[in-house]
């Protein structure tokens, strides 16, 4: 069990922004849950009926992944969820990954991100990472302070 990160992120339920959002995202397709923790958004992901890849350092749910060493799956996807998970790669292997999952999503794909300034977080700016999106094309569908989701709008 990934007890270190799973005593806060432990439950069974989804994370609410999830429940809130669901309805921005497409009606069918494949999900891509970076650091899905004990699977409690895929678990909800798949029970909408969406194909979902989990993976994780930790091997309590999905696919072994060390984010920044092991690449992200080589597949495109309709739907990316980020919960809870950037803020725990330093700045050079978060924008790694984050390249890696703009290359990951195909036209009109969903990217959820939501960020949380724990104790044992690297420091970051989410407006910074938010424009790198934007950058490459994608656009906002609804932002607050520390979670966002953005849509891309190229191939
Ligand atoms: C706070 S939990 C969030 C889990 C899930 N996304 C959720 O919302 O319930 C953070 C997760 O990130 C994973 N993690 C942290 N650093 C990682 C890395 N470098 N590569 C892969 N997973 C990592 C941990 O194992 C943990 O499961």
């Amino acid at each position: 069990m990934n007890g270190k990160w799973c005593v806060r992120c432990g439950k069974d339920v989804p994370t609410p922004y999830l429940k809130k959002n669901t309805k921005l995202f497409p009606e069918k397709g494949k999900v891509l849950d970076i650091g899905c923790g004990n699977g409690r958004n895929s678990r909800y992901m798949m029970g909408l009926g969406y194909k979902v890849d989990p993976i994780d350092m930790a091997n309590d749910f999905g696919v072994k992944c060390v984010l920044g060493k092991d690449p992200l799956p080589n597949k495109k996807y309709d739907i990316l969820l980020a919960n809870y998970i950037l803020m725990f790669l330093d700045g050079d292997v978060r924008f790694k990954v984050m390249g890696e999952m703009h290359s990951r999503a195909k036209k009109n794909s969903i990217l959820m991100m939501e960020m949380y300034p724990a104790k044992d977080a690297y420091e970051y700016n989410f407006n910074n990472m938010v424009d790198y999106f934007l950058n490459k094309g994608w656009i906002k569908i609804r932002k607050s302070k520390d979670r966002c989701i953005l849509e891309k709008t190229n191939e």
